[in-house]
């Protein structure tokens, strides 16, 4: 694989999630202000769960230079398009979220951990033990942010087929079409990525907000609410 492909397709990316998440660049925002706010300086380690081909672990390490951030991912292909693009602040591994034994591999001692798209694949009681795993990675006073579909506290969630949000079959035609770009030049990875998913399909869980909120009470964390929304898409954020 070309470098020179590898952050063309990093870059296409970020697109394609941003046709999902139209106010991406504002949660990142957010992200960083809060962590700064409520740590008081810039965290000099960070965790991106579900982190993808590591844009926005890569957009964390330049923002805060002096930090080590940790991405994990289970996908072949897109860890091997981290691996292709990140700066060396960046350490990338492979392990499953949707298993405890992650936090082995990622050791502790993180001032921040962040989620972005990434629990939506996980079945409810999964993510109330990565939340549990999230509380025991963090130090103190350290951050979790889960951002996601999380429909309006005390409305129904209802799918996309019923309910499309403005853009979203776009962003699933541009989803497809990257991966139908991507997957001509990884044929081997593309297999391993079958077999991956195979045994672990998308769970589509949505939960409310308050949902996460009391998930993340459960898992130790003392405090608990909404950091950002825009439209059906919301981010938690918990202290340890
Ligand atoms: C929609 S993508 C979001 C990627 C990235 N957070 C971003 O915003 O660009 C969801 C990510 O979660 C990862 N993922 C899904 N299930 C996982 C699991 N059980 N363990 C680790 N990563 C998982 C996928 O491989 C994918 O990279």
């Amino acid at each position: 694989m070309l470098a020179l492909d590898s952050a063309r397709w990093r870059t296409a990316w970020d697109e394609v999630m941003a046709g999902f998440v139209p106010g991406l660049a504002s949660l990142e925002g957010a992200i960083g202000t809060a962590t700064e706010s409520v740590l008081g300086r810039s965290p000099t380690r960070v965790l991106d769960l579900g982190g993808g081909p590591g844009v926005l672990a890569t957009r964390m390490a330049e923002r805060w230079p002096e930090a080590r951030v940790t991405m994990i991912d289970i996908d072949p292909v897109l860890l091997a398009l981290a691996r292709g693009g990140v700066p060396d602040a960046v350490t990338v591994l492979d392990a499953d979220l949707g298993e405890p034994d992650w936090t082995g591999t990622a050791g502790d001692g993180y001032d921040l951990a962040t989620a972005v798209m990434t629990v939506h694949y996980l079945r409810p009681e999964r993510i109330r033990a990565l939340y549990r795993s999230c509380h025991r990675a963090l130090n103190p006073g350290g951050l979790l942010v889960v951002a996601d579909l999380m429909p309006d506290d005390g409305l129904p969630f209802v799918s996309a087929a019923l309910n499309p949000a403005p853009g979203e079959a776009a962003a699933e035609l541009a989803w497809a079409q990257w991966w139908g770009e991507v997957a001509s030049a990884f044929d081997d990875l593309m297999a391993s990525r079958a077999e991956v998913f195979r045994d672990r399909p998308a769970a589509n869980f949505a939960g409310s907000v308050a949902w996460h909120v009391a998930a993340a009470r459960a898992a130790g964390f003392s405090e608990a609410g909404l950091l950002w929304r825009d439209g059906r898409h919301a981010a938690l954020v918990a202290l340890a």
